[in-house]
């Protein structure tokens, strides 16, 4: 409830306004003398005072507002009276009498408001500062700092950063945290995964194509370096595009320019590119798979993301926000972990890295029956079971979600991008075929005519 302090020397107004603003719902003091308004103010933080401006109103504004910024004031006076003092010592507002208690009225919600607009604005210009949770990455071994100094030289130029490491290290976040914080922050951050579509497809996506460009385009529609114009494009597993792309891609780097499939008309844009890649791209240019000049483009600058394993200091501080936030999101009542689980949280692997920890957690909140979570609700795979696999192995194994995708697509291009032919290639309901379909991501141009 909203605190107000009435100083009004004028017996019967002060009445008034007591009587009309408890019925507002707000809880209401007063002050018969400026000396008894001043101690008020002192004592106890008041969300708005209205003060008369004789004999006293100034003195009490001044209190108020050096006291706490956020109280609002509002002056009252005869003829305009100190007015202009009243609103250059900081008043909210200036309000003549004799008072209607209706215009007060109105004058205070204004109050509330503005003081609600203020106290978000600070929110936002002031984040609390947390030195293990920059740019929303959470970390704070060597490895991290040294991720976050990068992220702090290279956030403010233009250049082409390329991020190298394992599934799941936060490659991702990375880049938004290069996007979010350099000059191209107000422009979109354009998310691109050239591993997620067949070759054509890809390049439809990103240079976008004219109407009548090909079966099915028949309308107009933009790519996403189009999109990204003024911003970032972050291309993810760039390592997987067919030759054909790469050229493209190449030339729209170079020169900014490019066409749109199926036209003529060469489009300029101003793009930041970020790209990611989890395979060697070096091994990649020799065997053949990878253009270098497309490479030395793309690795201006380089950051190499440090996996799980080589920073275990990490584990337990990521573990513990992520089970913050799934706690609050699913609604469980977990605290934190019991000591063993702690252990084995240190000893594991982590093949998957960030991610899987993230999802390990995820399930341990769901499982958790007490307030803190045990090895029994940590399903992760045997310690000897995981030294044997290859990183790249277990990671397969591990992300399901990977799976499940490259399950979607195989079975999308054996039935021709037909879904309900597809949903039953799989044995699953076209209902569900959809939901995953988008959940996924997963588009083509076949199905955009019918979508609406
Ligand atoms: N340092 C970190 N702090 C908090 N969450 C992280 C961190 N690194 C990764 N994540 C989370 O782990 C998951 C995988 O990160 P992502 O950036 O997609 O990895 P990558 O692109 O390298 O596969 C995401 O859900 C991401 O939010
Ligand atoms: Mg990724």
């Amino acid at each position: 409830m909203k605190n107000i302090l009435v100083a009004e020397d004028d017996r019967s107004l002060r009445d008034g306004l007591v009587q009309s603003m408890s019925r507002s719902g707000y809880k209401v003091q007063v002050a018969q003398s400026g000396k008894e308004a001043l101690e008020k103010i002192e004592k106890q933080v008041y969300d708005l005072v209205i003060t008369g401006y004789r004999p006293d109103g100034l003195d009490i504004l001044r209190k108020a507002r050096s006291t706490n910024a956020g109280t609002m004031v509002i002056v009252t006076g005869e003829n305009g009276t100190g007015a202009v003092e009243a609103m250059r010592s900081g008043a909210f507002d200036y309000v003549q009498k004799p008072l209607s208690l209706e215009a007060i009225e109105l004058k205070i919600q204004r109050a509330m408001e503005h003081q609600r607009l203020v106290a978000r604005l600070t929110s936002m210009t002031e984040p609390e500062p947390d030195p293990s949770n920059r740019y929303g990455l959470v970390g704070n071994s060597p490895a991290m700092r040294e991720i976050f100094k990068m992220i702090d030289k290279v956030a403010s130029s233009n250049a082409t950063v390329l991020i190298q490491g394992e599934t799941g290290t936060g490659k991702e976040r990375v880049a938004e945290a290069i996007h979010r914080n350099s000059p191209r922050h107000d422009a979109a951050f354009v998310r691109m995964n050239c591993a997620s579509l067949p070759d054509n497809l890809l390049e439809s996506e990103l240079f976008g194509h004219e109407k009548g460009a090909f079966t099915g385009a028949d309308q107009m529609r933009i790519g996403r370096f189009e999109m990204a114009n003024d911003g970032t494009l972050f291309l993810d597993e760039v390592g997987n595009m067919s030759a054909n792309t790469q050229a493209k891609v190449l030339r729209a780097i170079q020169n900014g320019e490019f066409e749109r499939l199926g036209g003529s008309r060469t489009i300029k844009v101003d793009v930041r590119i970020v790209a990611a890649t989890n395979i060697n791209l070096e091994t990649a240019i020799k065997e053949g798979r990878f253009r270098e000049d497309l490479y030395y483009r793309l690795n201006v600058v380089t950051i190499v993301m440090p996996s799980l394993r080589e920073r275990p200091e990490d584990i337990v501080p990521l573990a513990e926000n992520f089970l913050k936030n799934f706690a609050r999101e699913l609604r469980r009542r977990v605290q934190g972990f019991s000591p063993e689980a702690l252990k084995r949280l240190q000893e594991y692997r982590w093949p998957g890295n960030v991610r899987e920890l993230e999802n390990s957690i995820e399930r341990a909140v769901l499982m958790c029956e007490g307030e803190a979570i045990r090895p029994v609700d940590l399903t992760l795979l045997d310690r000897e079971h995981t030294l044997a696999m290859t990183p790249q192995l277990a990671v397969d194994l591990l992300n399901l979600e990977q799976l499940e995708k490259t399950a979607l697509l195989e079975a999308l291009k054996r039935s021709n991008w037909v879904q309900k032919e597809a949903a039953k290639l799989l044995g699953v309901s076209s209902r569900v075929m959809n939901y995953k379909v988008h959940k996924h991501g997963i588009t083509h141009d076949r199905w955009s005519k019918n979508r609406n």
